[in-house]
């Protein structure tokens, strides 16, 4: 029997228009997930976690098994603190957990970039054509500058940021979304274009912001990088909801993080105390809520 652990994450900015080449900013959770494997007659999944889909689990599993060559079944079992509701880079951390208990079970020694590898092959049953930025922020944690197909870059913290994370209590499949926008972006290339050069000046000020602590700005891009999920149809009626509470209540900025349709919202409070009355206000309207502080490690 072997364990493996691989954490959560949040997108500030990018997402979706990382998938299409774009830069994308991801922050690391302190939640995660605990992946347990065992020896089995065949291949076989279990959770604890509420919400995961099996099939798409166990395609995973198979994938990461190929990738990694190996041949013996085992059964799976996925616990640990990291909500699979979502938005919140469930399934990469899964297969990061994952990957690194087989590297522990078969005493394979392999550095980060080669758990991040395996995982990105576990990933494409989750999202079809990921990215890779879920999978590397599970790997390595900490805030990164993430671009499809370069080597990432770790980015610097100004000041510490109070979110929230607002769930939806809705769940749509990462690879349905991406699809989605892919859809759109065939129906309305110029759009599409327009909307992308407005997705990387909003990354160019918010990686600026971020390393400046200017909490101010960095709302206001959130913002902003809410109109453009908007346009691309990712934010569904829920996500409108949770993120007209948030900035009723103060909220510096608030938006969809990860594939939408549901899922999370990212809210940005001014300090803790905030954080944890925007918190009260979402469960008071009964959107299940958690609030969490990205700061500088270094
Ligand atoms: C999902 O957390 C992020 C997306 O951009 C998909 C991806 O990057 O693979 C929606």
């Amino acid at each position: 029997m072997s364990t493996g652990i691989g954490y959560g994450k949040i997108i500030l900015f990018g997402e979706h228009f990382v998938v299409h080449g774009l830069p994308a900013i991801a922050l690391g959770l302190s939640n995660k997930a605990v992946v347990e494997i065992k020896k089995s007659k065949e291949v076989r999944y279990t959770t604890t976690a509420v919400g995961t889909i099996p099939e798409l689990t166990t395609s995973a599993i198979t994938l990461l098994m190929k990738a990694m060559k190996i041949k013996d079944n085992f059964h799976v079992h996925l616990s640990g603190d990291l909500p699979t509701v979502g938005g919140l880079g469930s399934s990469a951390a899964f297969c990061v957990a994952l990957a690194r208990a087989f590297d522990k079970e078969y005493k394979m020694n392999l550095n980060d970039d080669e758990i991040n590898k395996y995982a990105y092959e576990g990933e494409k049953a989750f999202h079809g054509n990921p990215s890779g930025v879920d999978n590397t922020v599970a790997t390595y944690g900490g805030a990164i500058k993430f671009t499809k197909g370069k080597d990432f870059e770790k980015i610097r913290i100004g000041c510490p940021m109070h979110f929230v994370v607002g769930m939806s209590g809705i769940s749509s499949p990462t690879v349905k979304m991406v699809g989605q926008v892919k859809l759109f972006k065939e129906n309305e290339p110029e759009e599409f274009s327009d909307l992308c050069d407005e997705a990387l000046d909003i990354l160019k000020k918010g990686e600026e912001a971020v390393a400046g602590g200017n909490l101010k700005l960095i709302g206001e891009l959130m913002n902003e990088n809410q109109e453009l999920l908007k346009a691309i149809g990712v934010s569904i009626e829920k996500n409108e909801q949770i993120i007209k509470i948030a900035l009723e209540n103060g909220a510096l900025g608030a938006k969809v993080t990860g594939g939408g349709g549901g899922g999370c919202c990212l809210i940005l409070a001014r300090e803790e105390k905030h954080a944890r009355e925007i918190m009260d206000k979402l469960n008071k309207n009964k959107f299940g809520s958690f609030t969490t502080v990205v700061q500088s490690t270094s």
